[in-house]
């Protein structure tokens, strides 16, 4: 007679409950997902394919000037050039595609898209990928919008030497910058709420993407993930958006899992592909992403102050519908308070954020 443990392998090694569960239309996303993953549900429940509904989901954050984490109107590099990574995994036809480093089109999910269909590789990066879209039919074009470029300038000029001289003021021939004034005084066409803004992510350099994941009710299943990735990073600086098993990972067999946040410590547990992994050994979402903040927290020797400096989110949607999403901090202090982190679900009528689980509690 089978064992337990036999019958849960032989089921696909999911949880029993999980294999024999009715697959049903759900997408899940990171908290900056509510259109996205509206605009997925649309298409699923009208017998769209599921990485069509992904992406048409995060197309409308790609193309959203004022979401400056994707796409166009994305935080730039240092030099002030948008720089945007993708990645899309297809589970009925187990194949996936992705881009690095691509300048000039706003769309890099869909440029993934293309990579996985027209092509016999996974990944093309910096100029090649602009020259495959381009070649696709794709428009090269401006991606820094005024509010990216305004932000970059701030960045640029809050830069210190170690003596505290900047290159913009108190040198011998560049304006003095007068008490209380600086900011205002170098920006003074900007309004107040945008100039806050700025200098939060010119101080503290954002990660933003959008990870988003889809199952329907024949049980198939995909998932994308979409950056601009750092601001002011390094030109060429690649995350874990682009990275397959990193950023993204989908197994038609278990389920789907992504990432957001600080992409170089996913790519140091090769994220997505543990959280399945989890999974399928019988984890249920939640753990399986809890899983995989501990080996990250890990790598710090669990050392509370280095691992404040960043945040990280896991999500997992199992086969059966199952899902989850844990970040490594209980939230951000924004004026004061605490800022809950929280995700994107929408397995029906309309999108609602949920909380995230998480690892570490910020008071
Ligand atoms: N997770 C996005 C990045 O680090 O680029």
């Amino acid at each position: 007679m089978m064992s337990r443990r036999d019958w849960v392998l032989a089921a696909g090694s999911l949880p029993a409950a999980a294999a024999a569960a009715a697959p049903k239309d759900i997408v899940i996303a990171s908290s900056n997902g509510e259109r996205a993953c509206a605009r997925a549900m649309e298409i699923l429940k009208a017998g769209g394919d599921t990485l069509t509904a992904v992406i048409e989901g995060v197309t409308i954050n790609e193309q959203d000037p004022d979401d400056t984490s994707v796409g166009y109107g994305g935080l730039p590099n240092e030099e002030g050039i948008v720089e945007l990574d993708a990645s899309v995994m297809h589970g009925p036809t187990r194949r996936c595609g992705a881009v690095a480093s691509l300048r000039g089109i706003k769309t890099p999910s869909q440029i993934a898209r293309l990579v996985m269909e027209q092509t016999d590789h996974i990944m093309l990066v910096g100029d090649g990928a602009l020259r495959f879209a381009l070649a696709q039919g794709f428009r090269d074009e401006n991606l820094l919008t005024e509010k990216a470029r305004l932000a970059w300038l701030v960045w640029k000029q809050s830069l210190r030497d170690g003596a505290g001289h900047s290159n913009w003021t108190d040198g011998l021939d560049a304006p003095v910058s007068r008490p209380g004034s600086s900011l205002r005084n170098q920006f003074p066409s900007v309004d107040e709420k945008t100039l806050t803004w700025a200098l939060e992510v010119a101080v503290r350099p954002p990660t933003g993407t959008i990870n988003c994941l889809a199952l329907n009710v024949k049980g198939e299943m995909s998932g994308v993930t979409t950056t601009s990735g750092l601001a002011w990073k390094i030109p060429g600086r690649v995350g874990d958006s682009p990275i397959i098993g990193a950023g993204l990972y989908v197994d038609q067999d278990v389920g789907a899992a992504g990432s957001t946040g600080r992409g170089e410590e996913n790519i140091r547990v090769a994220g997505a592909h543990t959280v399945v992994e989890n999974m399928r050994r019988g984890m249920t979402p939640r753990d399986s992403c809890m899983d995989c903040l501990k080996r990250i927290a890990r790598n710090f020797g669990d050392d509370r102050k280095r691992l404040a400096r960043f945040d990280i989110n896991f999500y997992a949607l199992r086969k059966d519908g199952a899902y989850a999403s844990a970040a490594l901090w209980n939230g951000a202090i924004r004026d004061g308070k605490l800022a809950r982190r929280q995700f994107v679900v929408n397995d029906g009528p309309a999108s609602r954020l949920e909380d995230c689980a998480y690892l570490l509690e910020r008071r």
